[in-house]
């Protein structure tokens, strides 16, 4: 078994109106790699794990507690359950991904590594038994487990969270003309404190009003509709109590409809924020605007995105 490099693109949850059910994988259309690599090889010793890569110094230093290492303990006591054994192993993992984002950077992680060691062991898991472990291991760091960044960050496109009959997700169709605006301010929002601000009740109300929201969202994605999705992207679950944690979001919010954005919302846990553009015209007016207004420091960035159908995959 010679050298992999498994790369796993970002992914933004809940798309607003699906909170813990939908999630997209996501690339910029520049081509450069907003994800996580890791690299598996062969190694002398037991287990190896490196971590490199910008945000390398955010990561823990005890090498236990790196989420890498957990899916690399994961695999191998699902591997012995079924009788089988780790080979000796190398793992790098380059972090390029911020932590506490939005965009799925643990998923990140967990996905590149997983697929890495599942397809250096000639594939003793299937895709739904991954995505299982995958879901175990973001449950540890988020305090929950939900799928809505592994799933689209594992298999691509937008995935609506089924977990049913034997599927955990399913693929739903979607508009690929649609261009992502991600604008990643630079400040840290834990998802375990921003699932935390949320209430324990919704209303009768708000309750009705959110299963219209994405009934009527899922349908527009099946007959095409695609000014109905965008006005369906609507959030009573979590953008009310998470906007404070967000620097000017009403406003910018705002700002970015002004401009002409189809849709605007926080991707997943936030910080990031996503405005969905018709065109690239759009997009470019929409990341000049969100470059000047919502970004915190250096750390922060944009990107114009598409949805990347092609999920976690092996680097040539
Ligand atoms: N659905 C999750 C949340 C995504 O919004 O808390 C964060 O990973």
């Amino acid at each position: 078994m010679t050298t992999l490099r498994i790369y796993a693109p970002a992914s933004s949850a809940n798309l607003s109106v699906g909170f813990d059910s939908l999630g997209a994988a996501i690339s910029p259309i520049d081509g450069s790699l907003l994800g996580d690599v890791v690299q598996i090889e062969p190694c002398d010793q037991p287990f190896e794990l490196e971590s490199v890569g910008y945000f390398v110094r955010k990561l823990p230093k005890e090498v236990q507690k790196n989420i890498v290492y957990q899916a690399y303990a994961l695999f191998a006591e699902r591997l012995k359950l079924r009788g089988g054994e780790v080979k000796q192993l190398r793992l790098t993992l380059e972090k390029n991904m911020p932590i506490g984002s939005g965009l799925g950077s643990s998923a990140c992680s967990i996905v590149a590594a997983l697929v890495a060691l599942n397809q250096f062991h000639d594939e003793p898991f299937s895709k739904m038994e991954l995505l299982e472990m995958m879901g175990e291991l973001e449950g540890r760091i988020s305090g929950s487990v939900h799928y809505d960044n592994v799933a689209p960050c594992y298999l691509g496109g937008l995935q609506l969270m089924t977990q049913s009959l034997g599927n955990i997700c399913q693929p739903l169709p979607f508009f690929d003309h649609w261009y992502w605006v991600l604008a990643y301010p630079g400040i840290e929002v834990s998802t375990a404190e921003a699932r935390a601000i949320l209430p324990k009740s919704y209303t009768r109300q708000e309750v009705i009003s959110q299963a219209r929201f994405l009934g009527s969202f899922v349908h527009a994605c099946h007959t095409h509709q695609d000014g109905l999705a965008a006005v369906m992207m609507k959030d009573l679950i979590a953008e009310p109590y998470r906007e404070s944690l967000l620097p000017n979001f009403p406003e910018v919010r705002q700002g970015c409809k002004d401009l002409g954005a189809l849709s605007v919302g926080i991707s997943g846990s936030g910080p990031t924020m996503f405005a969905i553009a018709p065109d690239l015209e759009h997009a470019q007016k929409l990341s000049s605007y969100l470059e000047k207004h919502y970004l915190q420091n250096n750390e922060g960035f944009i990107h114009i995105c598409k949805v990347d159908n092609f999920g976690a995959r092996a680097l040539k």
